[in-house]
């Protein structure tokens, strides 16, 4: 299986068009590497390709990306896309697969429903943009040697879709999935959105090769902390990397390579002298950037 990140970062990017925090200007001057927002494409032979999350970059993710180019006259290797919520920063670039070209999306029954209800997603000509509904804890098979299956995750329904009402963080249903995807004996999982890791949650991911996990923020206050919101990482569906519930903690005895993806613009952890990365880099983790690769 062939893997790789096409954006690391989480919604907004690396520098965020309205942020001049440490991160951002320190990606702005040139000191550290951009990002683009979360997605990553998964591959069993190298010419057909699955691409996990259609973020708002993947325009630029596909053209830095060889094996995704067009290899005819008009076409792509991308044979589908897998959804793991309706987050703007994993939907939005299905706006820009429309121009006629074939492939499948993969999304919840509860996911779909928000695409449909949608008529600008009416874009995706459904005569070739086929809509398929996967239920949870259910393998498919996107790719002929491929299986994925979809798990839920504790998150809540997108932003955009919130109510008036109280708002429920860490609800565990079809609205925000995890995907373990296997060929062969090898098990890739990726969870690029979790807000909280119960024991079941863990034992789960202990089983695969290589995980992809949520790493948005270090700390639950840290958009107050570092002056740009109000919002705790809980109440955007994020659990920290910090403390005594967060995620290096709770997935410390995995054994699989972990590597942090979804990393938003705040984390400490993206500057390379921080305490905050060396203790991630100590516990055995590594920090997902555009481009990175795996072959399991
Ligand atoms: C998130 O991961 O929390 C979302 O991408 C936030 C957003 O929609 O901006
Ligand atoms: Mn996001
Ligand atoms: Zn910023």
């Amino acid at each position: 299986m062939m893997i790789r990140a096409l954006g690391a970062g989480a919604g907004g990017g690396l520098p965020q068009w309205n942020c001049n925090c440490t991160q951002c200007a320190a990606a702005r001057r040139g000191d550290i590497p951009p990002m683009m927002q979360s997605s990553v494409a998964v591959s069993d032979d190298g010419a057909h390709w699955v691409v996990l999350n259609a973020a708002p970059d993947i325009r630029q993710q596909l053209a830095a990306t060889p094996a995704l180019h067009p290899p005819e006259l008009r076409g792509s290797p991308i044979r589908a896309v897998v959804l793991t919520n309706a987050d703007v920063d994993h939907v939005a670039g299905l706006l820009t697969l429309r121009e006629k070209t074939a492939f499948t999306l993969f999304a919840t029954k509860s996911v779909l429903d928000v695409i449909r209800a949608d008529r600008i997603f009416g874009v995706l000509d459904p005569a070739l943009v086929s809509m398929v509904p996967i239920a949870l804890d259910t393998p498919f098979s996107p790719l002929p040697n491929l299986q994925i299956t979809p798990f839920a995750v504790p998150g809540k329904v997108a932003l955009y879709l919130e109510g008036d009402g109280p708002v429920e963080s860490g609800l565990v249903g079809e609205h925000t999935i995890g995907l373990a995807i296997a060929q062969g004996r090898h098990t890739f999982t990726y969870v690029p959105g979790c807000a909280a890791l119960p024991d079941d949650l863990v034992a789960r991911l202990s089983q695969s090769d290589l995980l992809f996990f949520d790493g948005t923020v270090w700390q639950d206050a840290e958009l107050q902390k570092s002056g740009v919101g109000t919002k705790t990482g809980g109440r955007m569906g994020h659990i920290p990397m910090d403390g005594p519930e967060g995620s290096l903690t709770r997935l410390s005895s995995l054994t699989a390579r972990r590597v942090y993806i979804h990393i938003n613009n705040t984390n400490p952890v993206l500057l390379p002298d921080s305490r905050e990365r060396r203790i991630v880099q100590a516990q055995g983790w590594e920090l997902a950037f555009d481009g990175m690769e795996f072959e399991l």
